[in-house]
């Protein structure tokens, strides 16, 4: 199964994804919102095709997209995997990868959605909070959801301290996920 990787920022979750000994998916697109992004250094490494022009070049979201939706079918992508992509997802996307986007957040969705998810938690001073997978749809963390883990709150422990316990079960359950959910539905 071929899949495309949205993502804006460190690229961390994409390269726990190709460092999974055995991905079900194989990722043949970076597609990145940010030429300037760090992620697009690890795509290089592992000689991955990178789509990297701004939405700011096009006059609409929808022509940006159907511009990746050009670059999407020309390396013949199935799934999506966003991974830390600040954007949402349109219609134009929506309409042709029905329940074939997924994502990943960090935290118990539908608790902190949006951005700095871990620092609402920690504002809001939950003693539990975690890593949820879910189907992408219109809205913002909004889709139904996949997989959940939950990460305990220690006291005292600093934000960064918490971000790197949430980082590591992302970069296991992320493609662990994807594993099982590529393989049931090649199952049908
Ligand atoms: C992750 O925490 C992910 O859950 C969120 O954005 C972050 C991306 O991190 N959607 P990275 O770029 O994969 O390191």
């Amino acid at each position: 199964v071929k899949a495309a990787v949205f993502a804006s920022g460190t690229g961390s979750n994409f390269q726990a994804m190709l460092q999974k000994k055995f991905l079900e998916a194989e990722i043949v697109l970076l597609v990145c919102d940010r030429p300037d992004a760090k992620v697009i250094e690890i795509a290089d490494k592992y000689h991955i095709p990178v789509y990297a022009r701004p939405p700011m070049d096009f006059p609409s979201k929808a022509a940006y997209e159907k511009k990746v939706l050009k670059q999407l079918q020309v390396h013949r992508v199935e799934w999506i995997f966003l991974a830390g992509y600040m954007r949402l997802i349109g219609d134009t996307l929506l309409s042709v990868f029905p329940n074939r986007i997924i994502n990943i957040h960090p935290s118990l969705l539908p608790a902190f959605p949006g951005k700095e998810a871990i620092e609402q938690a920690v504002r809001a001073g939950v003693k539990v909070t975690g890593v949820t997978i879910h189907f992408v749809d219109s809205g913002m963390d909004t889709g139904q959801i996949i997989a959940q883990q939950a990460v305990k709150m220690k006291k005292g422990e600093s934000l960064s301290q918490l971000t790197k316990r949430i980082q590591s079960v992302e970069h296991r359950l992320y493609p662990e996920t994807i594993n099982k959910l590529l393989s049931r539905s090649n199952g049908l």
